[in-house]
């Protein structure tokens, strides 16, 4: 991604595309047609553990935000690294709908999640259904809370870092 590019998007309360911007079709490679009404798991990337979405989808329908690493799958098979944060959008204690911002994350970012994200994978795999979505789910929230302000500092940090 290039540093200065939002990547906005909104979704219905299933996760189903509203609304983006223009740099979401630029980066998605898709028609603005082909987003609206879809799933947005239409640029999700086969490299990213499932647990990362569930822990994504436990914060949000808890009525949290979450700051989330995410490498996404662009039309024609390229791939981009976002750092995303993700937040339910509340009318009278209700969720109606999601909406989400993605900024270039830093290199450091990039590579300290490619391995996490790797390492979620081979657990999920290795041991198959819930065992491998708990085991994995737990590695992730050890791993991040065990970061503790490191974490921030990745969400935040400038992209050439
Ligand atoms: C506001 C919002 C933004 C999302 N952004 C992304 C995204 O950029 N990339 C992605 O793969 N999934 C994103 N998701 C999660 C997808 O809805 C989905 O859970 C995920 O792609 C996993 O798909 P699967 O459950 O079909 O495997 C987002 C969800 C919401 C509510």
């Amino acid at each position: 991604m290039h540093p200065e590019d939002v990547i906005q998007s909104r979704t219905d309360p299933r996760g189903i595309i509203t609304e983006c911007n223009d740099t979401f079709v630029d980066y998605s490679g898709y028609a603005l047609d082909e987003l609206m009404g879809a799933p947005h798991s239409i640029i999700r990337h086969p490299e990213m553990p499932r647990s990362l979405f569930k822990l994504m989808w436990r914060e949000i329908q808890a009525h949290r935000e979450i700051f989330v690493f995410v490498k996404n799958l662009a039309k024609d098979g390229r791939h981009y690294w976002v750092v995303a944060q993700v937040m339910p959008e509340i009318a009278r204690g209700e969720i109606v709908g999601y909406h989400s911002f993605r900024r270039c994350p830093s290199r450091r970012a990039v590579e300290t999640f490619e391995t996490l994200y790797r390492r979620l994978m081979e657990l999920e795999r290795r041991l198959g259904g819930d065992n491998g979505m708990n085991a994995a789910l737990k590695e992730l929230t050890d791993t991040i809370a065990k970061m503790g302000g490191a974490y921030d500092a990745l969400v935040y940090a400038n992209p050439h870092d």
